[in-house]
């Protein structure tokens, strides 16, 4: 029975896994930064403080479990706001030295591998994984849990940045990702094309930036319609997601894919990607956006090879990911 805690941007979450089932999952987001645009450090770590005790209680007491049964606390450690992680590795540390029970410290971004497995049990590897966040846009081989190649990434902003940054342009409201895809499904996708980015097959050929795109954009605002620009730019990183992926399911001849982080909930995203590939595994919303579901699970994992910390535990802003090849 694993409590997982995940404090590493603006949402607070608790979940309880038993290591076949999900038992339970609170998740608290933060509205405080809507009004600012964007996440505001030191305002996500004061509500993280006020929010981690009754978070965890409500987590404890949707699945019915009391703190004496559980068998290890799992934390995420890294990446992410240092404020915001060290909430939840401090109050996991407490916990966990309180009960007698192992601390496992897990990677944020391995949790979001994990996520899609919690409700598709065969999104299991080898599979080609593309994690696509806020923060992150990665794309990994997964020969087996553990190991990971990581094989692309982004040069600039994150995939979920870039539709943060062209929602506010647009005047929506952050975090603007599900609003750009409500906009886009009204806009006519003939109107306007923006070139992919970085589709030559070269040394990069794993690699994405959106950068370029996001200019793209801000060029065109004043002469094309909110609705056909929001298809547009959502066209072209659908496109560029899709082949860098294919060709990494070509490449390493792999017959599944798992998708996770935020983006991952754009439908149009997912639809593209079924299109194109054969097995793709998306995490429903609330699995694929921060939770500390996906933390438990991965938790589980490192539990399972020993891999536990002690008080001197700490947390870190950025980190590689473990196990990479
Ligand atoms: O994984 P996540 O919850 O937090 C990070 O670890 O960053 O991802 C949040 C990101 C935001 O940039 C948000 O705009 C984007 O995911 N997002 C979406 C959609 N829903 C959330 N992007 C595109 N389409 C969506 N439907
Ligand atoms: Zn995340």
């Amino acid at each position: 029975m694993i409590l997982g805690i995940e404090t590493s941007c603006d949402e607070t979450s608790a979940a309880v896994y038993d290591g076949e089932r999900l038992r339970s999952l609170v998740i608290l987001s933060q509205d405080a930064h809507t009004v600012f645009g964007g996440v505001v450090p030191e305002i996500a770590a004061r509500a993280h403080v006020t929010s981690i005790v009754p978070v965890v209680r409500r987590a404890l007491d949707d699945a019915d479990v009391a703190l004496g049964r559980l068998d290890a606390i799992a934390v995420t450690y890294a990446p992410g706001l240092i404020g915001a992680l060290l909430v939840g590795v401090s109050y996991a540390k407490g916990l966990a030295a309180a009960l007698g029970v192992p601390l496992v410290p897990v990677h944020h971004m391995e949790g979001h591998l994990f996520a899609a497995s919690l409700e598709h049990p065969e999104a299991v590897p080898p599979f080609t994984a593309l994690l696509v966040s806020g923060g992150h846009t990665l794309l990994i081989d997964v020969p087996a849990w553990g190991e990971y190649r990581l094989l692309g990434a982004t040069r600039d902003d994150a995939a979920g940045e870039a539709f943060d940054k062209v929602a506010k342009m647009l005047g929506l409201p952050y975090p603007g990702g599900r609003h750009i895809e409500k906009l886009a499904s009204t806009g006519d996708p003939t109107r306007i094309r923006f070139t992919r980015p970085m589709l030559r097959a070269d040394q990069h050929q794993y690699d994405v930036s959106f950068s370029g795109l996001k200019t793209a954009v801000r060029l065109a605002l004043n002469d094309y319609a909110p609705a056909d620009l929001a298809r547009g730019f959502q066209d072209a990183i659908i496109d560029t997601l899709v082949e860098k992926t294919s060709r990494a399911v070509r490449a390493y001849n792999r017959d599944r894919v798992v998708l996770g982080g935020g983006v991952a909930c754009n439908r149009a995203l997912v639809a593209a990607m079924r299109d194109r590939l054969p097995n793709v595994f998306a995490p429903s919303v609330r699995l694929a956006t921060d939770n500390a579901a996906m933390i438990a699970r991965a938790g589980e994992f490192r539990l399972g090879r020993g891999e536990t910390a002690g008080p001197e535990l700490n947390a870190y802003a950025t980190l590689p990911l473990p196990g990479l090849a």
